[in-house]
């Protein structure tokens, strides 16, 4: 779960790691009481989406007044960026800032350890620096046993080639953002920039955090972190009822499967029989081993709730959960749904005791299931009924 920068700002502030004053705003009246509340002597107004480079489009501005960060907030709020509705900021203490650094700490998948990566060139562009002086963005990998210690700090400060001046004050900062990976079961802390000011404080003026969801049952807490405005309004339904759902962009074609491999084949064959029509998948749910009659229901209660989709491919192969119990599953599933449930389902089962589920879908004889024998023939039909 990605959190917003002031959500980051509170964890930072929990772990001791040095942040300025922040207040969230979601009217421009707001973002000025918020502004004579903290009464500084100058002020950002942070545009709060889930995507970078808010700078560069104007979604962070520096005000002076509490009247200027009511109107630059009233600029900032309703903003599109990168496809992202602005519909909160947060007005920030301004610093007087003297150099922009970077640091960041992530899982490094691939080498099964972390990486840190800092520089002494932070600021807003830190993606092309890494392309064009790949040189100045020092990249350390971290042994996940052993952690950021002291010494461990003080070697990410020496390879990024901070001044001997400012590297133990640097290096305190680091283990404290260490503290946040950790502490928060994060998979990334990132920190751009990370400053000094005129003053020689070294202050954490932005952040981004994603949390790890599968730790979520350590940390009570981190539920309310999750932004229930502006997620998509199906996946939260298919989250609440435990289902594994992702919406997928500009597809027509429903897709339920048992089993994240079957289903992400399943959407390449779509995928592929569609392209003469121009339909494609318009999901990926992966409704598990041993699904239920209710499982199902659920399913396809998500999928048909999809304005999107015209027709839906159930791809099945019996395992444990054998052919005939997904049958019984899809026929009472509809039962379930009675009127809810509108459109064309193209239905392939294989495997575990296929014959008995195949004679189970034919005795039902419901209007609207086709069965079809083969994947490939399948993904045709539902393209065809979609198109
Ligand atoms: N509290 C602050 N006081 C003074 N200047 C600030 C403050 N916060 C941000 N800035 C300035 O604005 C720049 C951009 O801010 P920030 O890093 O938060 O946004 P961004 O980099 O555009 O966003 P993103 O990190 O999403 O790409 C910073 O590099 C810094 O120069
Ligand atoms: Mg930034």
């Amino acid at each position: 779960m990605d959190l917003f920068e002031y959500q980051a700002r509170d964890l930072f502030a929990k772990h001791g790691v040095p942040v300025l004053a922040g207040i969230v705003a979601t009217t421009p009246q707001e973002a000025r009481e918020a502004a004579e509340s903290m009464g500084s002597a100058l002020f950002v107004v942070k545009a709060q989406v889930k995507t970078g480079g808010r700078g560069k489009v104007g979604g962070v501005k520096l005000a002076r007044t509490p009247e200027e960060v009511e109107q630059a907030a009233s600029q900032i709020l309703g903003m599109d960026i990168k496809g992202h509705t602005v519909r909160r900021v947060m007005i920030a203490e301004g610093a007087d800032i003297a150099e922009e650094y970077y640091f960041s700490v992530l899982l490094d998948r691939s080498e099964r350890r972390y990486l840190a990566m800092c520089s002494v060139e932070g600021g807003m562009e830190i993606e092309q620096l890494a392309v064009e002086r790949p040189e100045a963005l020092a990249r350390i990998p971290v042994d996940p046993d052993e952690g950021i210690d002291e010494a461990m700090a003080r070697r990410i400060v020496d390879e990024a080639g901070f001044p001997e001046a400012d590297a133990d004050a640097v290096a305190a900062v680091i283990l404290k953002l260490w503290d946040v990976y950790v502490k928060e079961d994060a998979t990334l802390v990132e920190v751009n920039p990370l400053v000094k000011t005129v003053d020689g404080t070294i202050l954490a003026l932005d952040g981004k955090v994603s949390l790890d969801e599968n730790a979520a049952f350590r940390h009570p807490d981190h539920d309310e972190l999750e932004d229930r405005d502006t997620e998509n309004p199906l996946e939260a339904k298919a989250k609440e009822k435990g289902l594994n759902y992702v919406k997928l962009d500009g597809g027509q074609v429903g897709i339920i499967g048992n089993g994240a491999g079957l289903v992400m084949s399943t959407l390449d064959v779509v995928a592929y029989a569609g392209e003469q029509y121009g339909v494609g998948p318009a999901n990926f749910l992966d409704i598990g081993g041993g699904a239920s009659a209710q499982v199902m229901a659920d399913g396809l209660d998500v999928i048909l709730g999809d304005p999107d989709v015209r027709s839906v491919f159930v791809n099945v192969f019996g395992g444990i959960t054998a052919c005939d119990e997904v049958a019984n599953g899809i026929v009472k599933a509809l039962e379930i749904l009675g009127d809810a449930a509108t459109k064309p389902l193209v239905v392939r089962l294989d495997g575990n005791n296929v014959e008995e589920g195949r004679r189970i879908l034919e005795e039902a004889a419901h209007p609207l299931v086709t069965i079809m024998d083969t994947m490939d023939g399948a993904a045709a039909r539902a393209a065809e009924i979609a198109a």
